[in-house]
């Protein structure tokens, strides 16, 4: 949800801040723009559309400029526009920022600012910002402090750049945003994520909720939120900047789907004792008086929250998946004996955050299961664990769902084992055999795959329906988002015995029905054949001996393993189903219409 960059080195900013935008484009593509400060000003470019337009709109214009800010949005306050877009600009053009996030106090800075005969020309909360720092600065301030005095009368949440004409400063400030500083030799990079620059350098410092940030040549400055001069760690990462590219597929979903076989494997490497039959994942915490866990995500995070609430009821472990935008921490069982789960892939989704806040402050264990090391969840929780799935860019959650959903797995079976009420699984040993077997078996879903003849098939249906039930219901409703995210197709996914009640109204011939039976499921079938009694076709996903593949019209096989094996295999399926009708379609698959991987505001 917005991404911003901005760079300071010795040689020309332009081209890297461009590149940086176009790894950055996944958080927001309605519009894109770019200041520089030159011998004599501020440029600016901007429009709306895709950094793809901004390079037009740049058209090989030369700049010797050494520091710059970038910004690709998705509109909150005002639609897409050349005007919205930013950077944004005080009425002198002396000042310009970049925003990710909401300023929630600007109406009433706007109407001051505006009592004062300063001039807006956007629909954005942005806009304050350079108009209230020049505003500092016509009080005789310096560029440090009228920044300073600006973020100290924002409220909201943001992450924001700023650079002023004459100074050679970026000035940046983070509260609620994600910010991480890039350092290569003597030039310096701000982002809201590492993919943004990580061509040039893998060392980087994130900054702390609260801090402001002065960079210069050579010199960094970090101010803590008490407005003390504060040092931080420099950290490695691990991820390679191979892993930010599109390798030789057409699509970062496509990539992203075939390179599950990897980040699988390095979800649950050194974690799984298969002698043993047991899982270890190096938690802290005692855990063993929890008597309720309360798995908090949305969308494709809460589906795998769903699918680790079923894994723990199982083991007898009392769990619930909630939406975070429903959450509400004083509620249900004394806060002491909850376990509260933030299921999120960036870690910086508001609504999870502000669940997970609600947790910490109802006094609730906290634990963040993310795939980004050190995001907000990871630093807010009381413990994290990560998902290791690497750098994912498509929109559409993919590789991280399996991850997730295999880490939660790990999750139950370490609850059952060390809860006072929570059982060992029966089939632990083989639970953790196939595991082991799940990368190899993604891959032979990946090359046998019949999804793309079935997707010409189905092409021109009414509607896609996808039902389960247990494990089967939490990869159905994945299968149905994802479908109708990339496809902009309707589609929905139910839990299969509630299409009975109600929606199979909308069921016609024009419907199909992908019925997922990765596990021995009677009742599905039973479901699956009143769907097909009032003319849909039923696709069973299942393992070729499945009671339902004598009813199905077609099949996506699946091995025949342990249940959540099956089921994530099932899911591989139907990811793939997603990307070849929206191929078919011709869709814009990584940058499915209205939507950012990253929603920061709620
Ligand atoms: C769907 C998708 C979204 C995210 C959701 C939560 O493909 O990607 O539904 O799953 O916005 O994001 P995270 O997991 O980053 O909290």
């Amino acid at each position: 949800m917005c991404g911003i960059i901005a760079h300071i080195g010795d040689e020309r900013v332009l081209n890297p801040i461009v590149t940086g935008l176009e790894k950055l484009e996944y958080r927001g593509y309605d519009s894109a723009g770019i200041a520089v400060k030159n011998g004599s000003g501020l440029d600016v470019w901007k429009c709306s559309g895709r950094v793809s337009d901004l390079k037009e709109t740049i058209d090989g214009e030369e700049s010797k400029a050494n520091l710059g800010i970038g910004h690709t949005r998705w509109s909150t306050h005002g639609p897409p526009s050349d005007e919205n877009a930013h950077p944004h600009t005080d009425g002198s053009d002396r000042v310009a920022a970049v925003h990710n996030g909401i300023i929630e106090n600007h109406e009433s800075i706007k109407e001051r600012l505006i009592e004062e005969g300063y001039e807006f020309t956007s629909d954005t909360d942005t806009e304050v910002i350079p108009n209230l720092i020049a505003y500092y600065l016509d009080r005789g301030n310096e560029a440090l402090s009228a920044f300073e005095q600006t973020i100290d009368d924002l409220e909201g949440s943001y992450a924001i750049a700023v650079i002023v004409d004459g100074i050679d400063s970026i000035f940046a400030a983070r509260r609620g945003s994600p910010l991480v500083l890039g350092i290569e030799d003597e030039s310096y990079y701000l982002a809201s994520d590492v993919p943004a620059f990580l061509d040039h350098t893998d060392e980087v410092v994130y900054l702390e909720d609260g801090d402001s940030i002065e960079v210069r040549e050579e010199r960094v400055n970090f101010i803590d939120e008490n407005d003390q001069t504060a040092q931080h760690e420099i950290e490695q990462v691990d991820w390679q900047p191979e892993e930010t590219g599109k390798g030789q597929y057409d699509h970062f979903m496509l990539k992203e789907i075939h390179s599950q076989p990897t980040s699988l494997q390095k979800t649950v490497e050194g974690r799984l004792d298969t002698d043993a039959g047991t899982t270890d994942l190096d938690i802290d915490k005692d855990l063993s008086d929890i008597d309720t866990v309360h798995l908090v995500g949305c969308g494709t995070s809460y589906h795998a929250a769903l699918f680790g609430a079923s894994l723990l009821n199982r083991c007898d472990v009392s769990a619930r998946a909630i939406r975070a935008s429903e959450y509400e921490a004083n509620t249900g069982t004394p806060p002491g004996n909850r376990l509260f789960v933030a299921v999120t892939q960036s870690g910086e989704t508001a609504d999870t955050l502000g669940a997970l806040w609600q947790a910490n402050e109802a006094g609730v264990e906290t634990l963040a299961v993310t795939n980004v090391v050190q995001s907000t969840a990871a630093r807010e929780a009381d413990e994290a664990l990560y998902i290791r799935a690497g750098p994912e860019i498509g929109v559409a959650a993919t590789k991280t769902f399996s991850s997730q959903a295999v880490l939660l797995t790990m999750l139950s079976q370490h609850l059952a084992r060390v809860n006072e009420s929570g059982n060992r699984v029966e089939d632990a040993d083989e639970l953790v055999a196939d595991l082991m077997e799940l990368p190899d078996e993604v891959e032979h879903i990946l090359q046998s795959s019949d999804t793309a003849r079935l997707a010409r098939k189905f092409l021109h249906s009414e509607s896609y329906f996808f039902i389960g039930r247990g494990l089967g219901c939490s990869v159905a409703k994945e299968g149905a988002l994802k479908f109708k995210e990339i496809t902009y197709e309707h589609a929905e996914g139910f839990a299969s015995g509630e299409l009975k009640h109600g929606p199979l109204a909308l069921v016609t011939e024009k419907t199909p029905v992908f019925a997922v039976c990765a596990e021995d499921n009677e009742k599905t079938v039973t479901n699956a054949k009143e769907a097909q009694a009032r003319g849909a076709s039923i696709v069973a996903v299942s393992p070729p001996d499945h009671g339902i593949v004598d009813t199905a019209d077609d099949h996506l096989y699946v091995p025949d393993l342990h249940s959540v094996c099956s089921n994530l295999l099932a899911n591989v399926q139907l990811q793939l189903l997603s990307y070849h009708c929206a191929t078919e379609l011709d869709r814009a698959i990584d940058k499915p219409r209205n939507l950012a991987k990253s929603v920061t505001v709620e």
